[in-house]
């Protein structure tokens, strides 16, 4: 059995992650941190913002440990999901980084969304599975 709010941390999380990053790039601040994974530790608001989004990243993580460990014990379909989401978050993170490297290459950054959507998709999915899941 896993707790309602463990089951949508990742969901919830990651939805706040998908708009802080939307804001980076409304906002221009892509190339804020003109390097990954680290940034120069200056105190500008696009500087911080873009870092933000980055260190943001290590609160899904958590998320997503804590969500992962009962899916493990649980097994069959939760297990299935919570691999694959955490597979989807780690490529996520790293397109992340190569997005920066390559100074947003458009390809680049269509993947970041594309796999955004996916990583949500995957987490929602297991959410509702962990939740409601051989009821009803
Ligand atoms: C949970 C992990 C992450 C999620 C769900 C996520 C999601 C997103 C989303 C939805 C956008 C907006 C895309 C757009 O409007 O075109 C974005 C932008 C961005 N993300 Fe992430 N992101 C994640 C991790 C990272 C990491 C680790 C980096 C590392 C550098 C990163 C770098 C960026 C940058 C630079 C932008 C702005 C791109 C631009 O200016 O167009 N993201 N992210």
């Amino acid at each position: 059995m896993v707790g309602v709010l463990r089951a949508v941390a990742p969901v919830v999380s990651v939805i706040a992650m998908n708009s802080i990053g939307s804001y980076v790039s409304a906002r221009g601040a892509g190339l804020a941190c003109p390097d990954w994974p680290l940034c120069p530790l200056v105190m500008d608001e696009l500087v911080l913002l873009e870092f933000a989004h980055r260190a943001f990243a290590l609160v899904v993580l958590v998320a997503v440990v804590a969500v992962l460990i009962p899916s493990m014990r649980i097994g069959g379909t939760a297990r299935k999901l919570a691999v694959t989401g955490v597979i989807l978050l780690v490529v996520q993170i790293a397109i992340g980084g190569a997005m920066v490297l390559s100074a947003l290459r458009p390809e680049l950054v269509a993947l970041h969304m594309a796999s955004a959507s996916s990583v949500l998709a995957v987490f929602a999915m297991l959410a509702a599975h962990l939740i409601f899941g051989g009821r009803g």
